[in-house]
């Protein structure tokens, strides 16, 4: 790679290139050792230590996370929460803009109406039902969602009526584009991604029965692992944290995000993600196990740099490695779990979204009150890496096979009633690169 020029009117010399590994590297500590004096050398040629920078950072996140907890402690609702109907009119109050820049985070209000979502359960039931799903269900396909009991929490399941209906409806299609414009998508000469179309990036389902009692799901971050800091295009898109310019670093900025590799790993997603997000198909109370994030966008600077100081061993990314969840811990993250925020109470129909490099978990429950279900269905905008994997999609759509980003589980090949490519409208058919692509759909 080549390493930037130093800004017009300096005469100050290049900063030294950083080794990068577009495949994960085979000797993981050695790569890590290399990468990081790399990055330390880099900051120090900027003027600036990585105490520095990592004061700056910290002071930010300082403040965002008192905010938070302030928040918390008047009692408020920490996530910002709009209705359907005024990203509908294009009538979102700028307060709640606002507050979904800073939060990165967001429910969505009636995104569908209560009826429709409940109806789709109820299909999802029906459809799994009659396919045998329960009786062929060999248990958890990855190590990370796994459950225990012969009946999953999470269903390998992607291609269900209720779950495309809901993917290429134009409620969709309008909430990810209002979603997708709070991302700078254009600069350097480049649009990095298409706003206006979405990729329907197809993934699975939850659904939690009451009397659940979950030890919940750990503090983590979902955009990648080590690619992070060794991806060429990792390295540019968090330039400003690596070269002395901490203060421009811009969250929403998609520059160089939308176009590298990733490493493999069992939580993998090869597309990018404006937002992830989930559609509510049951009413869920706050203190039910649900959702929580830690609604601080800029603590992925906070996480990107930690290691970086001298307390964390030459070889170690405060435990980040592949084929493993981004974990966020006490003992490297203390400030950042101050901020965790619990999604409100939400209804069936309503959605949820956090921003990709959110930090984010699922709280423990005992004895679960009412049904914790939900489709996974993201804001993922048409750029080249999500053409790439819309290719794979199209393959898992017409095979009815699990998409290449999940486990090989396959349970749906022989089902008869899933969702068809004649079932499609032109919204379906664009987010899967079908009518740009001119190619017929109708193998599966
Ligand atoms: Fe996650």
């Amino acid at each position: 790679m080549t390493a930037p020029t130093a800004p017009a009117g300096t005469s100050q010399p290049p900063l030294p290139p950083l080794p990068h590994w577009e495949e994960a590297p085979a000797d993981l500590p050695a790569a890590i050792r290399q990468v990081k004096a790399a990055l330390r050398a880099r900051i120090a040629a900027s003027g600036r230590t990585v105490e520095e920078v990592f004061g700056v950072v910290e002071r930010l996140v300082r403040a965002e996370a008192d905010d938070v907890a302030a928040a918390r402690a008047r009692g408020e609702t920490v996530w910002p929460v709009v209705d359907y109907a005024d990203i509908e009119a294009g009538t979102v109050p700028d307060e709640q803009v606002r507050a979904l820049h800073r939060r990165g985070c967001l429910v969505v209000r009636g995104h569908f109406h209560r009826e429709q979502a409940l109806e789709w359960d109820r299909d999802i039931v029906g459809y799994t039902e009659r396919n045998g799903f329960f009786d062929a269900y060999r248990g958890p396909g990855d190590d990370f969602f796994g459950s225990v009991g012969s009946k999953p929490e999470i269903y390998p399941i992607y291609w269900s009526r209720a779950q495309m209906q809901a993917r290429q409806s134009d409620r969709t299609a309008r909430v990810q584009a209002f979603l997708n414009a709070r991302w700078k998508h254009e600069s350097e000469g480049i649009r990095w991604f298409d706003p206006g179309r979405d990729s329907l990036y197809p993934d699975r389902i939850r659904r939690r029965p009451p009397g659940t009692a979950s030890g919940g799901l750990g503090a983590h971050l979902d955009p990648g692992t080590l690619d992070l800091w060794m991806t060429g295009a990792y390295q540019r898109a968090f330039r400003h944290l690596f070269d002395g310019t901490v203060e421009q670093y811009d969250p929403w900025d998609a520059a160089h995000r939308t176009d590298g590799p990733q490493y493999p790993g069992t939580t993998m997603c090869s597309a990018f993600r404006t937002f992830q997000g989930w559609t509510a198909l049951s009413d869920m109370e706050h203190d039910q196990g649900v959702l929580y994030a830690v609604p601080i966008p800029s603590a992925m600077a906070y996480l990107m740099l930690r290691p970086l100081l001298p307390d964390v061993p030459d070889d170690d990314m405060c435990g980040v490695t592949v084929n493993r969840v981004f974990p966020v811990s006490e003992r490297w993250h203390p400030l950042l779990l101050e901020a965790v925020a619990g999604i409100p109470d939400v209804r069936a129909g309503d959605s949820v979204w956090w921003h990709c490099d959110l930090i984010h978990g699922v709280a423990p429950v005992e004895d679960q009150k009412g049904w914790g279900n939900v489709m996974y269905i993201p804001a993922a905008p048409w750029c080249p890496r999500n053409e790439r994997y819309a290719a794979a999609v199209r393959e898992a759509f017409a095979t009815g096979s699990s998409p290449a980003d999940f486990p090989a589980e396959h349970y749906e090949r022989s089902w008869p009633d899933r969702f068809r490519p004649a079932d499609l409208n032109a919204t379906g058919r664009r987010g899967l690169g079908l009518d740009r692509a001119g190619t017929e759909p109708g193998r599966g």
